[in-house]
């Protein structure tokens, strides 16, 4: 993928920073990757809203995804506005309200009950309606902070097997209604052995329930890319030149998905459905930002930035590593990167670039597209990155401009202030 047409364009073109820019070609690109790795009968890409949820990329995103995967009454709404009202859509949550069932199961063509429990509340209402499935979990961990761990002790996230074979044996008919059964259980894989061992142990424990059903989703959590390809859409100064973060060490492993599907086509005779989120969204978004001070603190140049680690909450909240444009591994000039806010810890961490950063420098976050701007916010007040399209005919397009007045809708108080 051409990112240094991207780049060019980010340096002749005047945008407002901070900037969130997604470039369609990338999501377009990166969904591709990920239908391919799914190739095959019967088998069917959801991209999950929940990471990046621009109506513009969407709209890139769906002219290759056959549907998206919902969390909620609004990502559903939304994923319906862009799909029309043919093309499929899933929610799972483990958050249904009673009030926002009916025009849930309305909008979404499939929906995951996350416990027995909620499928219990809202079956009645709902078979008929949509296509009703039982989110599982094979309490199988692959991720070792819990945080985001799906499989943790005491997850809130799918009735575990154990349970579900235990009602199979004493009360069959709960299951009565249910056409499907989804997991997702990983979080920025690039390897696809762990998908391979949970459908098999699907296969050992709940063959009988599969063999009744007609579709199953095995979530999201992997990446179709790798290493390679993060090098290939550098600044042309080659992969050593970039600090990779949390997620790129290798290109991704697909034989384990391969030998997934292969299995379930064998043995079941189920529409398959993938869910990826960050595999399609994350290399296709950047945060452009611009150094407002430079300031001495014991021995360090702070560089302080018009954005903030509210635009991209992961830093803190999972301690991501933010891969910035230029970032040498060795030598250079070595500045602390730090949000505009006044919390202490809103500080991005540290970089080395070859020329020295003055009031006004461009700083680039790449890879910064997924659970950036769903999770921003205004705190302090600092400004929402405005969002730009980028598209394939090398075109940035302000989609919107956050201005004082949303940020005074967010906070609930237009009538309370004086015009
Ligand atoms: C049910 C479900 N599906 C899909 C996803 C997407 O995961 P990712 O963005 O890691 O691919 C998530 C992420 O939390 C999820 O909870």
């Amino acid at each position: 993928m051409d990112r240094q047409r991207l780049l060019n364009a980010l340096q002749t073109q005047a945008i407002e920073t901070p900037a969130f820019i997604y470039d369609e070609a990338q999501l377009i690109q990166d969904a591709q990757l990920a239908l391919d790795a799914i190739e095959g009968d019967r088998t069917h890409l959801l991209f999950a809203m929940k990471s990046f949820s621009v109506p513009g990329g969407l709209r890139a995103i769906a002219s290759v995804a056959d549907g998206f995967h919902a969390s909620s009454l609004f990502e559903a709404k939304l994923g319906r506005g862009i799909l029309g009202p043919r093309r499929p859509i899933h929610l799972t949550t483990p958050g249904i309200r009673p009030s926002d069932a009916a025009e849930l199961f309305e909008l979404c063509d499939l929906v995951s009950f996350n416990s027995m429990e909620q499928w219990a509340q809202f079956r009645e209402r709902a078979v008929g309606v949509t296509e009703c499935g039982l989110r599982v979990n094979p309490r199988l961990s692959n991720i070792a902070d819990e945080r985001y761990d799906p499989c943790r002790r005491h997850s809130k996230l799918g009735a575990s097997i154990e349970d579900v074979r235990e009602t199979l044996r004493a009360d069959p008919e709960q299951f009565d209604g249910l056409t499907g059964l989804m997991f997702h259980t990983n979080c920025d894989a690039l390897d696809t052995a762990p998908l391979l061992d949970t459908v098999r142990y699907l296969d050992q424990h709940l063959s009988s329930l599969l063999k009744q059903l007609r579709w199953i989703d095995l979530g999201g959590g992997y990446l179709f890319f790798g290493d390679d390809e993060c090098a290939e859409a550098s600044d042309g100064q080659g992969p050593r030149a970039f600090r990779c973060g949390r997620t790129r060490r290798r290109a991704a492993d697909l034989k384990g998905l391969n030998q997934a599907l292969d299995l379930l086509r064998s043995h079941y005779d189920l529409r398959i459905y993938l869910e990826p989120g960050a595999s399609i969204s994350r290399r296709a978004g950047i945060i452009v930002s611009s150094v407002v001070d430079l300031v001495r603190s014991n021995g360090r140049t702070v560089a302080v930035l018009d954005t903030s680690v509210n635009h991209m909450p992961e830093v803190l909240e999972f301690n991501s590593i933010p891969d910035v444009l230029g970032d040498l591994d060795y030598g250079g000039h070595r500045y602390l990167l730090a949000g505009a806010t006044c919390l202490a810890g809103d500080v991005f961490g540290e970089c080395a670039f070859t020329d020295p950063l003055e009031i006004g420098s461009r700083v680039f976050f790449l890879d910064a597209g997924a659970y950036s701007m769903v999770k921003a916010n205004f705190f302090n007040g600092v400004n929402m990155p405005s969002i730009y399209s980028f598209n394939s005919d090398g075109v940035l397009t302000l989609d919107r401009a956050f201005v004082y007045e949303d940020f005074l809708e967010y906070c609930g108080g237009l009538q309370h202030v004086h015009s």
